[in-house]
């Protein structure tokens, strides 16, 4: 094109990125090994690294085996003890990988947009600028840890599987949070893309990475799952849901960490009083950003019927003006498709489901898709619910507010959305009532190494970057001995006096036991105290029930729900000695002690309902990133067998106290302390619903609590051997759970309020 043509159209002219240095380095490097213990292995069996673009051939890299991931298990596991002493030492480290790579960033662009077909503009402005800034971030938290987080610790050798939509990034947060928490890792990179995490390896050794602490094993997914059974103490994985659910499945009763990043169906919400020019751009960015192979893309417009017409019109407009091509040429906005079975299943699950109207740009032959608006489609639409993963955005009206929450709120994921009003108040009224782990106002798709990235509901759990993230990396430094199963006593003989028979407590009201069985409850001297209710899965469906119906806890003021703890305190200590001779008799050990920390716990978690604060987080915008604690919902306790009542306060408190409904399994040989505390909460004005408690034994119960649809989490404290149950059947909904052992004599109130809440960015840009 001459520059008089180029005059004449004003068209763009070309502007290609050379991939010269970057091919130049592949040829230097030859067929691939894996990089273990700070050195390349010779390659094994290989496999072929392609360029979408041009379907040429890249690289060949080796299929990892059992021995390869074994022996980089070892590896880490050796290193890690000495990468763990030293946390100015790790942030030297930290700090110099990311000089190397802002130094080596155009090489690590360019590689990335060969093998991922994404633009050269945005592996260069978006892609390699945030790895370089995580890795400086971190290398802060490196340098602060011993100070700011002096009760944990890490966790030890880290599994870490990533995907291929941002290969070199997602390496980036997974690694430098791990090593700056003095972890070593295993990382597998997906095995479209896996190029720029072996560029990255070969800079580990130039950073002085002491060998051990990364190593890279490449491979298909039957690589990433003998990294998952392998023999490490935390899986990561960014990828699809279907192979979370099986990861969650693999790790479940392992005793592993876990934390799972998944899909996502992001609602675009514009209301019509949005600024309509910047909603349209913010589209561009929200869907046609990285071929909207983007889990937090927002996917699904949902517009105000009022404007809806004249926004798809805009919209059309700019995507005519999309230009779809060469990756490597900068003036590309949108470049190839991963590798042709991704783009062959978008172009499957759009020709299985021919609905709405659908608006079509023009793409090159190859591996490329066309931008795609799809309007007119109800919400119940295939195509509104499930992922496509393509540059295909789904689009639906709403009249109301209301009914655009209701709308958002419509699918089984709950990662990120849009919020699109020049009205604060509105906008920030929705942004809360979205089922997402991040919401933008107006704005889309802004990440950050110091906010919180990851979701709710089947998107996942466990948070990446921010302080909210090193969660995910660290232990707590106490320990607690393995809870024991506790035998009930035996006994025999009638009750003194009436015959008392405790039933259930769902919705504020005794209930009796739906399958209309109790059983006989001796104390400690063989004497019969009682009887108490054995629930089954209908009563505890009914609690589900109860706590659904209980959900403005959740909005509650903590100023609220700290006089409503503190009133439980007064109310047990009212009656104190009574409950300490009920304990006594329950178990035989001091129920005076049980009862006093029960009252301590009731107060501590009446302290923290109005302190435990969010944060505002200091992204690199003109603007703010809020973190919100959030209640996580509807939780299911199991409750230790042990400490019958002080179990059972320490776990309930701190998870009201955040505004979550609770469903409680009592104490298996000791119910009856729970159901005598039924008369504390009726007395203290908690609201019906809020607190539930059924008796019976949790090994009936763990298996429908974690695969029950509508309980968001759940912990585990009672029998250790139903772990394995509760994580395999959580796999269900991707809930929460927390499977663990406490020392109940220690206050622990403050750690047990991270697994009472979500943390919910909400970005807040600036200005006019
Ligand atoms: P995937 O989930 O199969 O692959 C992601 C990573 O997991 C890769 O490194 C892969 O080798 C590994 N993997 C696969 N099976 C595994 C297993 N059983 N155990 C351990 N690791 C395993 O994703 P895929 O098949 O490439 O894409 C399918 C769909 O998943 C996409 O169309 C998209 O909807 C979704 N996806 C979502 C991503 C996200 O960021 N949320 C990223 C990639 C895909």
């Amino acid at each position: 094109m001459t520059v008089k043509e180029i005059f004449d159209t004003m068209d763009y002219g070309p502007a290609p990125e050379s991939s010269k240095e970057a091919l130049a380095w592949l040829a230097s490097k030859g067929d691939f090994g894996h990089f273990i213990d700070g050195a390349w292995t010779t390659p094994g069996t290989l496999f072929a690294v392609m360029n979408p673009a041009t379907d040429a051939l890249l690289a060949q890299v080796t299929q990892g085996t059992q021995a390869d991931i074994d022996a980089a298990v070892t590896a880490a596991r050796t290193a890690q003890p000495a990468w763990a002493k030293d946390g100015n030492a790790r942030a030297k480290v930290l700090y110099a990988l990311a000089r190397i790579l802002q130094k080596q960033s155009r090489l690590f662009a360019v590689l990335e947009t060969l093998d991922n077909g994404k633009p050269i503009r945005e592996s260069r402005d978006i892609d390699v600028p945030q790895a370089i800034r995580h890795f400086y971030y971190h290398a802060g938290m490196a340098q602060i840890m011993d100070a700011e987080l002096p009760d944990r610790q890490p966790l030890g050798v880290c599994g870490q599987i990533i995907p291929w939509n941002f290969p070199l990034l997602m390496l980036a947060w997974k690694i430098a949070p791990a090593l700056a928490m003095g972890n070593t890792v295993v990382l597998k990179p997906a095995e479209w893309t896996p190029l720029t995490a072996l560029l990255f390896a070969d800079i580990c050794n130039q950073a002085g990475v002491p060998p051990g602490v990364v190593n890279i094993v490449t491979g298909d997914g039957e690589v990433g799952e003998m990294i998952v059974t392998s023999d490490v103490d935390k899986v990561a994985f960014t990828g699809s849901t279907a192979v979370g659910r099986r990861i969650r499945e693999l790790t479940a009763g392992t005793g592993k960490a876990l934390s799972l990043e998944l899909g996502g169906k992001g609602p675009y919400i514009v209301f019509e009083d949005a600024d309509i020019d910047s909603a349209v751009e913010g589209v561009v960015d929200a869907i046609w950003f990285n071929q909207g192979q983007v889990c937090c893309a927002g996917s699904r417009l949902l517009v105000q019927e009022g404007i809806a017409d004249a926004f798809h019109a805009k919209l059309r407009a700019r995507m005519d003006k999309l230009r779809i091509g060469d990756p490597l040429d900068k003036c590309i906005d949108i470049g190839a498709i991963v590798h042709p079975r991704q783009r062959a299943r978008i172009a499957d699950m759009l020709a299985a489901h021919p609905e709405g109207e659908t608006y079509q740009t023009q793409a090159p032959d190859g591996c490329f898709f066309p931008p795609t608006l799809i309007t007119g489609l109800s919400p119940a639409s295939p195509l509104m619910q499930q992922e496509i993963f393509g540059p295909v955005l789904v689009a639906t009206t709403f009249r109301t507010p209301a009914e655009a929450v209701e709308i958002a709120n419509s699918t089984r994921y709950g990662l990120a959305a849009s919020v699109w009003s020049e009205n604060i108040n509105l906008a920030l009224d929705v942004a809360p009532k979205l089922a997402a782990g991040i919401v933008w106002v107006n704005g889309t798709n802004m990440m950050d190494a110091a906010a919180g990235f990851g979701g709710v509901r089947e998107s996942g759990f466990g948070r990446e970057g921010g302080w909210e993230g090193l969660e995910g990396y660290t232990k707590p430094r106490a320990t607690a001995p393995q809870a024991q199963p506790v035998a009930a006593f035996a006994g025999e003989g009638a009750a003194d006096g009436l015959d008392r028979t405790a039933k259930l407590y769902i919705g504020g009201k005794q209930a009796r036991p739906d399958g209309g069985y109790s059983r006989a409850v001796f104390g400690a001297n063989g004497k019969l105290l009682g009887h108490a209710g054995l629930a089954n899965r209908k009563d505890l469906r009914n609690a589900v029930e109860a706590c659904n119906a209980a959900k403005g806890w959740g909005t509650s003021t903590g100023h609220l729900r700290a006089q409503i703890l503190y009133y439980m305190a007064e109310n047990l200590s009212a009656r104190a000695d009574e409950f300490a001779d009920r304990v006594a008799a329950l178990t035989g050990q001091d129920g005076a002690a049980e009862v006093s920390a029960s009252i301590n716990r009731l107060f501590s978690a009446a302290a923290w309902a109005d302190k435990y604060d969010g944060q505002v987080h200091d992204v690199p915008i003109r603007g703010v990133a809020l973190a919100m604690k959030e209640p996580v919902g509807t939780i299911g306790i199991l409750c230790p067998d042990d400490h019958p009542l002080l179990g059972l306060v320490s776990l309930m408190a701190p998870a009201i106290a955040m505004g979550n409904r609770v469903v409680m399994v009592a104490s298996r040989p000791f119910p009856l302390a729970a159901t005598d505390f039924y008369q504390v909460i009726d007395t203290s004005d908690v609201p019906g619903g809020v607190v539930n408690i059924l008796t019976g034994d949790p090994a009936d119960l763990a298996d429908p609590m974690a695969r029950h649809m509508d309980i968001d989490a759940v912990w585990s404290f009672a029998n250790p051997a139903l772990t394995r149950t509760v994580e395999t059947a959580a796999a269900g909904n991707l809930k929460r759970t927390w499977c663990g052992t406490l020392d109940w004599t220690l206050d622990n109130t403050k750690s047990i309020l991270t697994h009472a809440t979500e943390v919910r960015n909400i970005w807040i840009p600036y200005g006019a």
